[in-house]
């Protein structure tokens, strides 16, 4: 079934995901920019926004019932990796809700709670050159850079239409962490866990269904599994 919302295109903002905190409430509306002036990413930090270079793209919904809320960015996450994967079928994703390609960093994705509305912010590094993205704090590249040419506005109208069929499975309790698990190549995989003062190694054994990492942890202290939620940490594939 396909999923009714409208899009705007705009030629600067200071970033999408604010855009649409300031607007009337419009569930299913999206907002494209050519620019974002203060890109935002994750933890604080910012998301490169040049111009043409990138798909700047946040959608507002109103808010999942409060048992699925948690698992907005995984189910956001693989509405995403299911529309990069037509043109990279080598793409993954990377817990929390990153998309990646031969380890760099291709995609990624913000969401917001506000009182009446859920914001998703995603961002694509579409026709970056590699030097462009070298600064940048993890490992990172283009659908350019890895030799994909695509069309913003298209690629738009995918993750739009694909974004409301997954707000709409979330909604209605039928989106499952296995999707997720599918496309996340570190189930099964020793990663490290950085939290700032410490960055132990563990075992991923999954995604529960709150969506937080499990893991297993054996070190001086014993055996032990533990779980992982997005906010407190990054962790990282060995
Ligand atoms: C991350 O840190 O991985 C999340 C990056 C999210 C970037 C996108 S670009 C469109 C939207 N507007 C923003 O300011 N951020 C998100």
């Amino acid at each position: 079934m396909k999923g009714t919302f409208r899009i705007l295109f705009v030629d600067e903002v200071d970033s999408t995901n604010e855009y649409l905190k300031r607007v009337p409430f419009e569930d299913a509306l999206f907002v494209v920019a050519d620019r974002q002036t203060k890109g935002k990413g994750r933890r604080g930090k910012n998301w490169i926004s040049e111009r043409g270079k990138g798909l700047y793209l946040s959608g507002m919904f109103s808010l999942p019932p409060l048992p699925y809320r948690s698992l907005a960015g995984l189910s956001f996450a693989v509405a995403t990796i299911s529309v990069i994967r037509r043109y990279m079928n080598k793409a993954y994703l990377k817990w929390p809700n990153d998309v990646y390609v031969n380890g760099k960093k291709l995609c990624g994705i913000l969401v917001e709670v506000l009182r009446d509305r859920l914001i998703v912010g995603i961002g694509v590094n579409v026709s970056y050159g590699r030097d462009e993205l070298s600064h940048l704090d993890v490992p990172a590249t283009s659908l350019l850079a890895e030799g994909v040419k695509v069309d913003r506005r298209v690629l738009a109208e995918e993750l739009a239409e694909r974004l409301v069929l997954y707000k709409r499975k979330l909604c209605t309790g039928n989106f499952c962490v296995s999707e997720f698990e599918k496309f996340c190549p570190m189930i099964g995989k020793t990663v490290k866990i950085i939290d700032g003062k410490k960055s132990p190694l563990a075992r991923v054994l999954g995604i529960d269904r709150e969506g937080a990492l499990i893991v297993e942890f054996d070190d001086e202290e014993g055996r032990r599994v533990g779980r992982i939620f997005s906010a407190d940490v990054s962790v990282r594939i060995l």
